[in-house]
């Protein structure tokens, strides 16, 4: 079958024919049908996320029909269309114990991070990590639910959004379309932080209160005077350089929560009396838990949340996403067709 396979930081990915997988106990064979290119893809890429595990096919937004099931799976799967759940966990560490796959201390499989992901013709997985998709959701529509709305549903919860709080998300991509619209259904006012007008008109179609040109300057005073200076309650960090966080911080609420979802070459640096004076608390999230790739089906199933894809390509066109995506030139995301 053809996959997009990645062989290690600043190297290209390469379109390659790999042995096709056989389902063993308990696994089912899907054939994929959509898989979104994530920003992530551009950290394995540069090398700052570096997992040390290649040749690998990358994909983790993946979606697709079960083509045919391994040794024990009764129940019938063949036909059904699926969203993959990318975390495997050991189901015995006290993460796993109560649902927390995503910080499993003995991961079993992590699809297109340390295990083969979707960017191909099929891939294998345990039954349980192909969610059902409901009629009525394009396949291309969902694949962005797979991380995209995920992560949102996720940092959201860790986040304790709450009615009437106002949430800051800096730095507008694809999921930060999910944090938009989860912090609108959850009653929060929203301000959306990007360099890019469309991506920033984009924010405000799906809920967005205000908008904040990042090229401007200034980001931290203008959240204040939006808030009559009382700052972000929530702040949702998907960009991470030196300049970006030092704008969060300054905009940081009393009792505030900065929460960390994207990265970058750059280190946070804060003075502890920035926190101490405002009870702030600083956190990250990473991926989620099985359960909230069920809600987050079921919040796109129902409209109250969208994803955005701005283009479909065919697989063998992955450079052309992977390249528009670094040019930041997406409103949402590439969702590539094996
Ligand atoms: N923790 C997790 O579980 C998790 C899950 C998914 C993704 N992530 C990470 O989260 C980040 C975002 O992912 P994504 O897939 O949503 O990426 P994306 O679609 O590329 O969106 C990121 C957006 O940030 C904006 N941006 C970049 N530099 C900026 C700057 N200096 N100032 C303001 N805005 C800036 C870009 O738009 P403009 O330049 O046009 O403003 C871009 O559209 C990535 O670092 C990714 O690896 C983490
Ligand atoms: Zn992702
Ligand atoms: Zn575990």
């Amino acid at each position: 079958m053809r996959a997009v396979r990645y062989h290690g930081p600043k190297l290209p990915l390469r379109l390659e024919v790999v042995p096709q997988p056989e389902p063993g106990p308990g696994e089912i064979l899907v054939k994929v049908t959509a898989a979104g290119i994530c920003h992530t893809e551009l950290h394995f890429l540069s090398g700052l996320l570096n997992l040390g595990i290649n040749p690998l096919t990358l994909g983790h937004e993946v979606v697709g029909k079960v083509d045919k099931v391994g040794p024990g799976v009764t129940a019938p799967r063949v036909g059904e269309r699926v969203i993959i759940y990318y975390y495997v966990g050991c189901g015995r560490c006290a993460h796993c114990l109560v649902g927390d796959e995503n910080l499993c201390d003995a991961i079993q499989a992590e699809y297109g991070f340390v295990t083969d992901g979707g960017f191909a013709e099929y891939v294998k997985v345990p039954a349980r990590n192909a969610v059902r998709l409901p009629d009525g959701l394009s396949d291309e529509a969902a694949a962005p639910i797979g991380c995209g709305v995920t992560t949102a549903v996720h940092a959201s919860a860790l986040a304790r959004l709450k009615a009437g709080e106002v949430v800051l998300v800096y730095g507008v991509g694809a999921v930060s379309y999910g944090l938009i619209q989860m912090a609108v259904l959850a009653g929060a006012e929203v301000i959306a932080v990007s360099r890019t007008t469309a991506k920033l008109a984009k924010a405000r179609q799906l809920g967005a209160a205000h908008t904040i040109g990042a090229t401007e300057g200034k980001v931290a005073e203008r959240v204040r005077e939006l808030t009559h200076g009382h700052g972000a309650d929530v702040i949702f960090e998907m960009v991470a350089t030196k300049e970006t966080m030092a704008a969060c911080t300054q905009a940081i609420a009393k009792r505030g929560r900065l929460v960390f979802i994207g990265y970058s070459e750059d280190s946070y640096t804060v003075h502890p009396i920035q926190l101490v004076i405002t009870e702030a608390s600083v956190m990250g999230s990473v991926g989620n838990t099985l359960g909230e790739l069920v809600r987050a089906v079921d919040l796109v199933a129902s409209g109250k949340v969208q994803t955005v894809v701005d283009r479909v390509l065919p697989l063998e066109n992955f450079q052309q996403g992977i390249d528009a995506l670094a040019k930041g030139e997406l409103i949402g995301r590439v969702v590539l067709k094996p």
